[in-house]
């Protein structure tokens, strides 16, 4: 599907954030961990988490859904159901490198994952290795890619040093280790997003970091009765983009999730010159128990080029490609560094973003770890190609939008991975 994104003069009004992805697929595996049913509220309805609750469901789970939210009966913690086909997780890079570290635990059972062309390019000897640390069987195809074969077995508690901040990696090891023998300790060699320690918190698992290093202990079983999941900031972003760039623009997004491990993109926008009213969660030291919300107040802004700092990148990545939109706008200029990460997502969004943006007129390099843009008073506008990634096909709306002559997104439906409104409600606050 094309989609055209005119040139626009102004976004108003108030929008109410679709609800959080990586929270709702967690809350899901969550929920099918633990024995007793589970209320989730606000779960998303998109692709990407439409396949975590078909993969919960061939493991046993039993989802119904109600008017008020999704009432989740699990197998239980050590239960899962073995399917006769392999679970497809689609495009989800997120159910893919999770989930293993709940079956790679179980007493018996074999299972297979796999999913579409684009979760067939990455990779998941990351979380093989630790997995493997800690005693599981795991194969996957060339040693990197899915099909992957996991061989439910005993497993006993390790240290793991990350090699990269992953919050996906982290949790597929935190749920490993409530099933191994002994504590398993992990050490990120950066904050990333910690939703899985929190919600693990919130289900009564004995969780706890100190400084850098997380340690999960073993657990008979989870109990929580409910689960909400608040509004996801990585979606917003895009029209928090949008009013920062388009003149006469006031923009209310309402319930978002500002845990401070998700919202370094709003950091970012505001060192370059965005006004951003409302509470953003400062750092915290320890694991919350919940994921703290909050109404933004976002207006047009003059910005000016700033440096991404690799320590700043998990806190933002998945919003980079808007900091390059930024870029494109700001005086001066901008560069990421240390996000080599992103050559690993639903495409390569080192490569896509750079061709994409230069193609609709904007000065920018991709570098082996990031990139660099020069702000040369917009851009032009012209066609963007979505290539199948979520991000890049909200990315090329808002371009347009913000450009002279608007940009025609070329497979816009992609859009719908995690945000399928996502148009809809872009035409709404042009009025
Ligand atoms: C996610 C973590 C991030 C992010 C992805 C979702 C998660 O990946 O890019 O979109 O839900 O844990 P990494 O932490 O592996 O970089």
């Amino acid at each position: 599907m094309t989609f055209f994104a005119p040139a626009a003069s102004g976004l108003r009004g108030m929008l109410t954030a679709p609800p959080d992805k990586s929270i709702s697929h967690r809350a899901a595996l969550l929920a099918a961990m633990t024995a007793d049913p589970v209320w989730v509220t606000g779960y998303l309805d998109a692709e990407d988490t439409r396949s975590t609750l078909r993969a919960i469901e061939s493991l046993g789970a039993i989802v119904e859904v109600r008017p008020d939210g999704l009432l989740i009966r699990g197998p239980g913690l050590r239960a899962a159901a073995q399917p006769t086909l392999p679970i497809d997780v689609g495009n989800a890079g997120t159910l893919l490198r999770l989930l293993p570290g709940w079956l790679a635990g179980q007493a018996d059972g074999v299972w297979i994952l796999d999913g579409d062309e684009s979760i067939r390019r990455r990779p998941v000897d990351r979380i093989a290795e630790p997995l493997r640390a800690m005693g599981g069987r795991l194969e996957a195809r060339d040693g990197r890619f899915t099909p992957l074969t996991v061989t439910g077995s005993r497993l006993a508690g390790t240290e793991y040093e990350l090699p990269v901040a992953s919050a996906q990696i982290k949790s597929c090891v935190l749920f490993a280790g409530l099933l191994a023998a002994g504590a398993t300790r992990v050490r990120e060699p950066g904050p990333s997003r910690d939703h899985t320690e929190r919600m693990l918190v919130q289900a009564g698992a004995r969780v706890e970091r100190d400084g850098a290093t997380l340690t999960v202990h073993p657990q008979d079983e989870l109990e929580v009765d409910r689960i909400v999941v608040p509004g996801d900031p990585s979606s917003v972003a895009f029209h928090a983009a949008a009013a920062i760039l388009v003149p006469g623009s006031r923009l209310v997004l309402e319930d978002v999730g500002v845990n401070w491990t998700r919202v370094g993109f709003l950091r970012v926008a505001e060192r370059m010159g965005a006004v951003v009213v409302g509470p953003l969660e400062p750092p915290q030291e320890g694991i919350p128990a919940k994921e703290p919300v909050a109404e933004l107040d976002i207006r047009d802004s003059a910005l000016g080029g700033t440096v991404v700092e690799p320590e700043e990148v998990p806190l933002a990545i998945d919003e980079l490609p808007l900091v390059a939109l930024l870029g494109c706008f700001a005086e001066g200029e901008t560069v990421v560094r240390g996000a080599a990460e992103l050559r690993l997502k639903e495409t390569d969004r080192i490569a896509t973003v750079v061709d994409g943006l230069r193609g609709l007129g904007a000065r920018i390099e991709a570098t082996e770890d990031g990139f660099a843009v020069t702000g040369d008073g917009g851009l032009r506008g012209g066609v963007m190609e979505a290539h199948g990634d979520h991000r890049l096909a909200m990315l090329g709306a808002v371009a347009g939008l913000a450009s002279r002559e608007g940009v025609e997104v070329v497979g816009m439906e992609a859009a719908a991975v995690s945000y399928p409104g996502f148009t809809a409600d872009l035409e709404r606050l042009l009025g």
